[in-house]
C-alpha cells in the first residue's frame, strides 16, 4: 500500500518506519527541514533501540522516504495517517491545532479517494471534527479512521511490530476492510469498532495503566509504614490473572509525554459533559506527591536540613532506554533539591543533554559517569533505573560518597547486593 505518514514525532516516525517494514511504501512528512535533513542523511532526531537499523534498511530498499512536501506526499498515497502531536494546554486540554492545520494541508492536497487515519491521541469526538473540516475544504470522497497507538517509548519496535492488538474505529466498510488488511501481518487481535469508541479506547488504557501505577505506590507508602514489602505484595497481587503483573512496579510515579498529559485530558474531556472523573483525579493527585518520597526521605536523612548537603542523582530520563525527559519526576525533584539549597551533581547515559534543554545548565554539577556523580556527595538518589547504575560495584559506590546513603527510587537493588556494605539504604514501599 502507499501511505503517508504526517508528523515525524515518537509515534509517527516508529509507524512510518514499520510500516514499511511490512512492505508498503511509506512517505513520512514533517514540517522541521531539520528533521527531515537528519533523517535523509541516515540520522534519527530521537533515542530509539533499533529504530536508526531498521529506518536505513527500509531506506536503502526504496519504501521508505523523509519530505517535507505534504502535498506531493498525500497526492502519491491511498492511506493518509495523521501523527502530529497533540501536547497538552495549560488546562490540560489536547491542542489541536497542529492537527487541524495538517488535516487542511491534506484536503486541499486531495486529488482522490483517501483513507485519512487519525493516530495522535485525540479526544472523542476529534475525527468527526476532522472529517468535517476536511469535508469543506475538498470535493474528493474520504473515509475516517481511529487508529490509537499503544506503543511504548524505549520498545517501540517490538511494540509495533508484535502489538498486544490492534484497534480500528472506522464507519465505513472499505476502509474498515482496507485497515484490516495493512494490520493483519502483525496480530490476529484486531478490533474493529466505532470511531468515539477507538478514540476512548487510548485514553481508557493510559488511564487505566496510570491507575495500576498509583495504586502500588499507595500500597507501597503503606507497606513502608507497616512493614511489608511491596514488591513481594506486587508479585503475589500478579499471580492472579484478573490482575496481571504488569504495571505494578512502585516508584517515584509516571512521567513522560503520555500517562501525565492522557490522564488529564481525560478529566477535562469527562469535564466537558459534566462528569466528574474522582477517581483519575486522585491518581494524577498521588502520582504528584509520589515524586516527592525521595525528598521526604533525604529530609528525614537530615533532620529537615538540606541546605548546604551534596546530593547525587542518577537519572533523569522518565524511563530507561529513551533519551524522552517530557515530564520527568527527576525535573521536579532536581528543581526542588536547587532551590532549597542543595549541590546537585548528576548524570544520565543518554539524556543530559534533552535535560538541559528544558531544565538549563545552570545549578547542577553535569557528570560524566555514576561513580563521578557519587564522589564527595552525602546522599544518592537513583531516579531512572538504567542498567549502567544497577551494574555499579556497590562497594567502589560507598568508598567515593561523602556519606554511604543510598534512595533508590526504583527498587533496583535487593538486600543481598548491599551484603558486606554499610549503605544507608531506602527504596520504595520496601523495609529498610
Ligand atoms: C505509555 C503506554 O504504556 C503506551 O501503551 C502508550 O502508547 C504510550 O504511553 C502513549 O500514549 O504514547 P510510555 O509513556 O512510553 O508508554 O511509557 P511506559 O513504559 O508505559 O511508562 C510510563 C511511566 O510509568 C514511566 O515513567 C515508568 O517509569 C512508569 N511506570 C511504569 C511505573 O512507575 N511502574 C510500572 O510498573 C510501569
Amino acid at each position: 500500500m502507499n501511505i503517508a505518514v504526517i508528523g515525524t514525532g515518537y509515534v509517527g516516525l516508529v509507524s512510518g518506519v514499520c510500516f514499511a517494514e511490512l512492505g508498503n511504501r511509506v512517505i513520512c512528512v514533517d514540517k522541521d527541514t531539520r528533521k527531515i535533513d537528519i533523517l535523509n542523511s541516515g540520522g534519527i532526531p530521537i533515542y530509539e533501540p533499533g529504530l536508526k537499523e531498521l529506518s536505513e534498511a527500509n531506506r536503502a530498499a526504496d519504501r521508505l522516504a523523509f519530505t517535507s512536501d505534504l502535498p506531493g506526499a498525500v497526492r502519491q498515497s491511498d492511506i493518509i495517517i495523521l501523527a502530529v502531536g497533540t501536547p497538552p494546554l495549560p488546562n490540560g486540554e489536547a491542542n489541536l491545532s497542529y492537527i487541524e492545520e495538517a488535516a487542511l494541508e491534506i484536503a486541499e492536497a486531495m486529488n482522490g479517494y483517501k483513507i485519512i487515519v487519525v493516530k495522535s491521541t485525540v479526544p472523542v469526538g476529534t475525527n468527526e471534527r476532522l472529517s468535517d473540516l476536511i469535508r469543506r475544504r475538498t470535493k474528493h470522497l474520504f473515509d475516517s479512521v481511529s487508529l490509537p497507538e499503544f506503543l511504548r517509548e524505549g520498545s517501540a519496535i517490538k511494540d509495533s511490530l508484535q502489538p498486544d492488538r490492534i484497534i480500528i474505529g472506522v464507519d465505513s466498510p472499505l476502509a474498515a476492510d482496507t485497515m484490516v488488511e495493512l494490520h493483519k501481518p502483525l496480530t490476529e487481535q484486531i478490533v474493529v469498532t466505532d470511531i468515539r469508541s477507538a478514540e476512548m479506547i487510548k485514553y481508557a488504557s493510559n488511564a487505566f495503566l496510570a491507575t495500576k501505577i498509583s495504586f502500588i505506590n499507595e500500597i507501597a507508602n503503606i507497606c513502608e509504614k507497616v512493614g511489608a514489602d511491596v514488591t513481594q505484595v506486587a508479585e503475589g497481587m500478579g499471580y492472579d490473572k484478573r490482575i496481571g503483573p504488569a504495571y505494578l512496579k512502585a516508584g517515584i510515579g509516571y512521567g513522560g509525554s503520555c500517562f501525565p498529559k492522557d490522564t488529564r485530558a481525560l478529566i477535562q474531556i469527562a469535564g466537558h459533559v459534566d462528569y466528574d472523573f474522582k477517581l483519575l483525579r486522585s491518581v494524577v493527585e498521588v502520582n504528584q506527591g509520589q515524586r516527592f518520597n525521595v525528598i521526604r526521605k533525604l529530609e528525614t536523612i537530615f533532620g529537615g536540613e538540606l541546605q548546604g548537603r551534596t546530593v547525587a542523582v542518577w537519572g533523569l530520563a522518565f524511563k530507561p532506554n529513551t533519551d524522552d525527559v517530557r515530564d520527568s519526576p527527576a525535573l521536579e525533584i532536581i528543581q526542588f533539591l536547587v532551590e532549597n539549597g542543595v549541590k546537585v551533581k548528576a548524570h544520565d547515559p543518554v539524556a543530559m543533554g534533552n535535560f538541559q534543554a528544558l531544565f538549563g545548565k545552570e545549578g547542577v554539577e553535569w557528570c560524566n559517569d555514576a561513580l563521578e556523580t557519587a564522589q564527595g556527595a552525602d546522599a544518592l538518589c537513583l531516579l531512572t533505573e538504567w542498567e549502567e547504575f544497577a551494574d555499579v560495584d556497590l562497594k567502589q559506590l560507598q568508598s567515593v560518597l561523602n556519606r554511604p546513603i543510598l534512595i533508590d527510587g526504583r527498587n533496583v537493588f535487593e538486600e543481598e547486593d548491599l551484603l558486606g556494605t554499610n549503605f544507608v539504604y531506602y527504596s520504595v514501599g520496601r523495609p529498610s
